[in-house]
């Protein structure tokens, strides 16, 4: 029988991770995480209940009240937050804008990565964010580390808005992409960095089923 592997796929905003994730996913009947909603969800809450965004300790004691539950369903993974679905609105301009800040708080790092170990514990998934392969499955048999050019990653996130119905502009985006990029990789707690045994996939001028189709034939090797 095919072993259930875990594949841990990290990478900087927009570089398709989430997109590419599921299908590889789907291909192999493994789970889908998407850890970044989960931070998301956080700060959501957070902005919801007017806190502090840099006050880590009245952060922390909201999250250790708050439910957060990810479901898998035909349009993707819903979330939701003391079980109102949030899928949406953690996609709102205002909750990308303030994320990267949440998620530089260790406190808030450590609960979540809790989570993301449970959720993995029993394998057979594709676990996506920017930590996965250094911290929260450093065991993982698949470790893809995914980038693209800033400008290919917000015109795909532009595309994205648009279908979302999210008012959006290639120029702010970039903007928003690179200080997020930047904030991600500088901060002290678990930093957006490629693993040492991550495989390296620039998807710049790959199409998403290429992408998937070079993952998918990676994790085929790991799974005999
Ligand atoms: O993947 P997504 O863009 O939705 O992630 C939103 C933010 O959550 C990231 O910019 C990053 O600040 C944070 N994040 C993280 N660690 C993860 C996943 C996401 O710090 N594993």
């Amino acid at each position: 029988m095919a072993k259930k592997i875990q594949i841990a796929i990290d990478g900087p905003a927009g570089a398709g991770k989430s997109t590419i994730a599921k299908i590889v996913a789907e291909n192999l009947g493994f789970t889908y995480i998407d850890t970044g909603a989960m931070y998301r969800a956080v700060t959501y809450k957070a902005i919801e209940t007017g806190i502090q965004l840099e006050d880590a300790v009245t952060l922390e004691e909201m999250l250790r009240e708050t439910e957060i539950k990810l479901q898998p369903s035909n349009e993707g993974q819903l979330v939701f937050v003391d079980g109102n679905d949030v899928s949406a609105a953690i996609r709102s301009n205002e909750v990308t804008a303030h994320v990267s800040q949440v998620a530089a708080h260790a406190n808030i790092r450590e609960i979540l990565v809790g989570m993301q170990k449970q959720l993995a514990a029993a394998g057979g998934v594709v676990m996506d964010g920017r930590d996965i392969g250094t911290h929260v499955l450093p065991a993982a048999e698949l470790k893809i580390f995914m980038s693209a050019s800033v400008e290919e990653r917000a015109r795909r996130r532009h595309l994205d808005n648009e279908k979302r119905g999210i008012s959006s502009s290639i120029e702010k985006l970039k903007e928003e992409i690179a200080l997020r990029d930047k904030m991600d990789s500088e901060r002290e707690a678990s930093p957006l960095i490629q693993a040492k045994d991550a495989i390296f996939l620039d998807t710049t001028s790959l199409t998403i089923d290429e992408a998937a189709t070079a993952i998918l034939s990676l994790a085929k090797e790991k799974m005999v």
